[in-house]
């Protein structure tokens, strides 16, 4: 499955998350929706950043949830039963700065020597952007806000919490480039 649409992208995580997880999806269906909009940044690569939008929570589901660590388990979904896209699988993998929570969970070498971060800057910021700016259910909020949600929903000295301090700069600068490249551009 090399070829990346919207559409299966959608249909893939409604069956895993909108019966089980129903906010996550609610969540999923908002970064989609951001993505829809920042797609113009991207060209042809709109529809990926899209389907990586929609899929990047889909580790979460209870069937897929083997490590607990959901970048990782949604990525190894999709390379073992769809064989999908290498670089979708990378963005999944690595979302909203993985790496570093996969630290926190002594995952790191797992996660980088099965999917590598994609050397795409503008579409792995893109997908940041998306994440960060939807509300856990799917409405629009601040990367500001976002991240003190988190920060209070899983608790300052949790793993999550640990991960979503030390990745704050990093999400806030994604976030800040892809908000004046959108600004810059015309729609
Ligand atoms: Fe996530």
């Amino acid at each position: 499955m090399n070829e990346v649409t919207l559409d299966w992208a959608g249909r893939i995580a409604e069956a895993e998350l909108g019966k089980t997880l129903p906010r996550r999806w609610a969540h999923s269906q908002g970064v989609a929706a951001r993505a829809a909009e920042a797609g113009r940044l991207l060209g042809r690569d709109a529809e990926l950043l899209a389907a990586a939008a929609v899929l990047h929570d889909v580790g979460y589901a209870p069937r897929l949830a083997t490590t607990g660590f959901h970048p990782l388990d949604g990525a190894r979904f999709l390379r073992d039963e769809y064989q999908a896209n290498d670089r979708l699988m990378q963005l999944v993998a690595n979302h909203s700065f993985a790496l570093l929570e996969a630290e926190e969970r002594g995952l790191r070498d797992k996660l980088a020597s099965e999917f590598p971060l994609l050397e795409e800057p503008l579409l792995v910021d893109a997908l940041v952007y998306c994440d960060m700016t939807t509300t856990p259910d799917g409405g629009r909020t601040t990367a500001q806000e976002r991240v003190a949600e988190i920060v209070g929903r899983y608790g300052a000295d949790s793993v999550v919490g640990r991960f979503i301090r030390r990745a704050a700069p990093e999400i806030f600068s994604s976030v800040g480039r892809i908000e004046a490249a959108l600004a810059a551009q015309p729609r």
